[in-house]
């Protein structure tokens, strides 16, 4: 069957307007498709195991670098292998008597019978990775590196946002080369006085950011003295990014 009936053939200007509309619909829902999820703010794909980081860096006040251990070496921030995680969880779990419980046909505890630690004891013991869906993703043509920025004293709040009042982590911001620009072309306003130490501590981090002055592009002279000479100028030339 054709997709324009025939008698279309005798009206030519209306014909050629349906087909450039098909044209533009099926480009236009190819692009949408085509463009990955992950490059966009507030993905927040469901993860194999339902870890809170509301919970443990806010609440128990883990330190992101306990788990990201080569945030501050590495271009890569690392998400942890299990292990990072039984090293609490089989203490954590032992000391309530759940592992006691392990071995029980009916655990009687609610907190050992949680989907979310079995499912983390089972890939624990599997050995395997666990399949934790990656969320902030450049595209393969961007370089980045995360020991660089933290160096410099920009902190994982002004990239990821409030990520220790995630109970499921989402991607605050685009990620885009606007975005990257943005920041690179005045900085001063998103650096921490690294002095400080605190470049992990979120709510710190936040709190200093939003001081008059901090906040603000013009800068005060802390935020100035903050981007002088004896940090790198962020590049905004296309080879930093682009190699
Ligand atoms: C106890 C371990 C642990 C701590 C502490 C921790 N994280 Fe995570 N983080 C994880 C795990 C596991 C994932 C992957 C699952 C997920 O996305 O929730 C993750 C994911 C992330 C992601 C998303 C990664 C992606 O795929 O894009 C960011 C960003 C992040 N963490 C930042 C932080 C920050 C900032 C802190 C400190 C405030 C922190 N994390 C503390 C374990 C931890
Ligand atoms: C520094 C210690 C520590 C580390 C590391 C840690 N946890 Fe936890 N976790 C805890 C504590 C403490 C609790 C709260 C236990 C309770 O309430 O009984 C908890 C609770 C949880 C819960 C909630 C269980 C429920 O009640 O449903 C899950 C799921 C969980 N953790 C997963 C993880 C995962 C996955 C990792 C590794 C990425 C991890 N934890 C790393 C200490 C830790
Ligand atoms: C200057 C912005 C910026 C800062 C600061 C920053 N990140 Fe990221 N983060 C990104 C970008 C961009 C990506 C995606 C990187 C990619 O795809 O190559 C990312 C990815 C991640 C990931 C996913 C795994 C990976 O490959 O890197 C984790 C985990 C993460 N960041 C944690 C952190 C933590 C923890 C901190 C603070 C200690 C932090 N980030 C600071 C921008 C930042
Ligand atoms: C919140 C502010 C901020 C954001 C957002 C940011 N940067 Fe930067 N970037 C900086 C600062 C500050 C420096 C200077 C570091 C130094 O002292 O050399 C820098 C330096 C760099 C460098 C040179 C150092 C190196 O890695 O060799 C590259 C490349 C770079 N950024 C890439 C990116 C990309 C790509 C993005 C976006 C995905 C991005 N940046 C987002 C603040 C930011
Ligand atoms: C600070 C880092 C940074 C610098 C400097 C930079 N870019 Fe980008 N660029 C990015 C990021 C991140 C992306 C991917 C995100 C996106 O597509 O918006 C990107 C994407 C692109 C794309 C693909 C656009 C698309 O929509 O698919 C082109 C083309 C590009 N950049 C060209 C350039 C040119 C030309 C320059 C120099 C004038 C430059 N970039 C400088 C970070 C940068």
């Amino acid at each position: 069957m054709a997709i324009f009936p025939k008698w279309t053939n005798s009206i030519p200007a209306f014909a050629f307007l349906s087909a450039a509309f098909g044209v533009v619909a099926v480009v236009s829902g190819f692009w949408v498709y085509a463009t990955p999820k992950f490059w966009e703010a507030g993905y927040q794909p469901e993860q194999p195991i339902s870890y809170s980081h509301q919970l443990h860096a806010q609440q128990l006040g883990i330190d992101c670098r306990y788990c990201h251990t080569n945030v501050e070496k590495s271009r890569i921030a690392n998400v942890p292998s299990t292990n990072t995680c039984m090293n609490c969880h089989t203490i954590v779990d032992a000391q309530r008597g759940y592992l006691k419980k392990a071995t029980a046909v009916e655990g009687e505890s609610v907190h050992f019978k949680s989907a979310a630690l079995q499912a983390l004891r089972s890939y624990a013991a599997s050995g395997d990775p666990a399949p934790w869906k990656r969320i902030h993703k450049l595209p393969d043509y961007v370089q980045f590196n995360h020991a660089a920025h933290l160096q410099a004293g920009v902190s994982c709040f002004s990239c990821h946002g409030r990520i220790d009042q995630m109970a499921i982590v989402y991607q605050q911001n685009p990620l885009s080369m606007k975005w990257c620009l943005d920041c690179h072309r005045s900085p001063a306003h998103n650096l921490i006085d690294k002095t400080q130490g605190r470049v992990t501590d979120l709510a710190w981090v936040q709190e200093q950011l939003n001081q008059d002055g901090y906040a603000t592009s013009s800068g005060s002279l802390l935020a100035e003295k903050l981007s002088d000479s004896s940090r790198g100028a962020p590049p905004t030339h296309c080879s930093a990014c682009h190699y």
